[in-house]
């Protein structure tokens, strides 16, 4: 149960002192009712405004083909971001629509954006060991033997307390990689290959635990069930 101008508020529909004026005007119903007290409770599934049901009251799970120019973070300063590309009305959501982890601007492939801050945490643990592929040129081919040190969890990159997890890499052609990481450090794939001297000329993100793009094209997103990843653990298997 939740404050009516409260709920109408976070699921972006306006602001607080706009939706006590949407009440008073009789566009909020409750159970089919119209209701005059905007601080009165209500459970957000019997609310109604100007007759349609509330816009995903229980939360937001979208899965979304990042395109290459677009930023993760919220600070507008750091240029245009993901969440350009969604519905005003999710934009102005509280908590925040935000991306699970990060990819960076020059990256592109599946990025996931929820509301649900303790599916953030939990699916950003290393600990839940989530797999993520992503696919990288580079700008030769890699010395002998990058498979086994980058399996090996021993690479230490600068600035880190902790060496990289073990990864998987697979050659698909002489500069081109397939790369499973189970955890999300700053650029990381990126700052694996320089450390032994290859540049990173494209990235691309092609799964996230079974995850996959399919045929969505850059910019689109589909939403998932908010129920997707199971509480007890990491990554489903369908
Ligand atoms: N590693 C990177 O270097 N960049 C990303 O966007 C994701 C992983």
């Amino acid at each position: 149960m939740r404050r009516l101008d409260q709920l109408l508020a976070n699921l972006g529909y306006c602001s607080r002192r706009e939706a006590r004026d949407w009440v008073r005007a009789g566009r909020v119903t409750v159970g089919g009712r119209a209701v005059s007290d905007f601080g009165a409770k209500a459970d957000p599934a019997e609310v109604r405004v100007d007759g349609a049901p509330l816009d995903h009251p229980d939360g937001l799970l979208l899965l979304l083909h990042k395109p290459i120019g677009l930023v993760c973070s919220h600070d507008e300063r750091e240029g245009p971001n993901v969440y350009s590309l969604l519905p005003e009305r999710w934009r102005r959501r509280n908590p925040l629509v935000t991306s699970v982890g990060r990819l960076d601007k020059d990256t592109s492939g599946l990025l996931l954006l929820t509301d649900q801050s303790e599916l953030v945490h939990r699916l950003t643990s290393p600990k839940h060991k989530v797999p993520k592929i992503y696919q990288a040129t580079l700008d030769r081919e890699p010395p002998a033997g990058l498979a086994g040190l980058f399996a090996a969890g021993t690479l230490q990159l600068d600035g880190e307390k902790a060496p990289c997890a073990p990864a998987v890499l697979r050659m698909t052609a002489p500069r081109t990689a397939e790369l499973t990481l189970t955890e999300g450090k700053y650029h990381q794939v990126r700052r694996m290959f320089a450390s032994q001297g290859c540049t990173v000329l494209t990235l691309h993100r092609s799964r996230f635990g079974e995850l996959q793009l399919g045929d969505l094209a850059p910019g689109q997103w589909h939403e998932l069930p908010l129920d997707y990843f199971s509480a007890d653990g990491a990554v489903p298997h369908r």
